[in-house]
C-alpha cells in the first residue's frame, strides 16, 4: 500500500473548501468522469486581483482530494499571478510529499488552476478548445502528447513508469508504452542537460488476510467507486476475490459501454492497488463471464 503523509490524510479526511463557488470569478475545469479523474476549482477574486475565496468539486482518488484541498488553501490571499506560479512541487511540499505514483494527482490541481488564470487573463491555451485536433497518445486515460511532454520536461522524468506516475498515460493497456518510450528519447535529446534519475518514493505490499482483504475491497468500492457511478446511473458488484484478482460485474449506464467499462476496469484497479495491494488485479466479469470462479456474494 502507498504510504501518505499525516497532512494528506488530514486534507483527504477533512477536505477544506468543497463545493461550489457560486459568486465565482473564474473556473478552471480538467479531466472527465470516464478518465477516472475530474476537477472543478473556482476562484473567487477581489478588486485587487488577490484571490479572496477557492473551492473544488473532485472526482479522484485520496490525493487528489488532498491535492485540490491543499490548493485551495494555498491560493487564498494570494495575488492571481503569484497564484499561477505555484508548481507540483509546491502542492507535494505542503502536503508533507507525496508518493511519487500519485504526483499526477497535483498534476490535475495544477492544470486546473493553469486552466482559470488562463481565462481569467484571456489566454489561449495550447490543448484548450484544441482536443478534438490533438490525439490522445494514451486512449485509455486521454492523455495528449503535449501534457506527456510538459510532465517530462517540468519533472526531469526518465522512465515510461515515471510518466504514467505523472500522467496517467501508460496505466491502462500498455499499447501506448512505445509511443511514450519514443517521446521520452525525444524530449530528453531535447533537455539541456540530463539530471540524475529521480529516486523511487514507495511502499511495500499489504499483509492482510483474505477476508481482511475483501472487506477492504467492499469498502473501497463502496466509499470510492460506486458513489460515482451511481451519478451516472450505473454501479459496480464486487462478485469475487480469489488471491489478488479481484472479480466485478457493471450495471446499468456503466454495462451498456464497451470503452468506458474498460476504463472503469483500470479506473477501479487503480483505487485497489493504492488502498489495499498493490499487486491486485481487477477483472470485469461483465465481459469476461468465462473467467467467473464462484457465484456473487450478495
Ligand atoms: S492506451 Fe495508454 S494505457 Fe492503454
Amino acid at each position: 500500500m502507498l504510504t501518505y503523509s499525516q497532512k494528506v490524510k488530514d486534507h483527504f479526511i477533512n477536505p477544506r473548501n468543497v463545493g461550489v463557488l457560486a459568486d465565482a470569478t473564474v473556473v478552471g475545469e480538467v479531466g472527465s468522469m470516464s478518465a477516472g479523474q475530474a476537477l472543478k476549482l473556482y476562484l473567487k477574486l477581489n478588486a485587487d486581483e488577490v484571490i479572496d475565496n477557492a473551492g473544488f468539486q473532485v472526482f479522484g482518488s485520496p490525493g487528489a482530494i488532498a491535492a485540490s484541498s491543499a490548493l485551495t488553501e494555498m491560493l487564498k490571499g494570494k495575488h492571481v499571478d503569484e497564484a499561477a506560479r505555484i508548481t507540483i512541487k509546491d502542492i507535494s511540499e505542503y502536503l508533507g510529499g507525496l508518493p511519487e505514483e500519485k504526483m499526477h494527482t497535483c498534476a490535475m490541481s495544477m492544470e486546473a488552476l493553469e486552466v482559470a488564470y488562463a481565462r481569467y487573463r484571456g489566454i489561449e491555451l495550447e490543448v484548450e478548445g484544441d482536443e478534438e485536433e490533438e490525439l490522445n497518445i494514451c486512449r485509455c486515460f486521454s492523455v495528449p502528447e503535449s501534457k506527456i511532454e510538459r510532465a517530462i520536461r517540468d519533472n526531469n522524468l526518465t522512465s515510461v513508469e515515471e510518466i504514467t506516475h505523472f500522467t496517467k498515460a501508460g496505466g491502462g493497456c500498455t499499447s501506448c508504452h512505445p509511443d511514450l518510450k519514443q517521446i521520452l528519447q525525444r524530449v530528453r535529446a531535447e533537455l539541456p542537460e540530463n539530471k540524475p534519475k529521480r529516486e523511487p518514493v514507495n511502499a511495500g505490499a499489504g499483509n492482510l488476510s483474505n477476508l481482511e482483504k475483501m472487506k477492504a475491497i467492499q469498502d473501497v468500492l463502496d466509499r470510492e467507486v460506486r458513489p460515482g457511478l451511481a451519478m451516472d446511473g450505473g454501479d459496480m458488484e464486487l462478485v469475487d476475490v480469489v488471491g489478488n484478482k479481484v472479480y466485478v460485474q457493471l450495471h446499468g449506464h456503466c454495462n451498456s459501454c464497451a470503452s468506458s467499462s474498460s476504463t472503469m476496469k483500470f479506473f477501479v484497479e487503480d483505487r485497489l492497488r493504492e488502498m489495499v495491494d498493490p499487486e491486485i488485479t481487477v477483472i470485469d466479469t461483465t465481459e469476461h463471464s468465462d473467467q467467473l470462479h464462484a457465484p456473487p456474494m450478495r
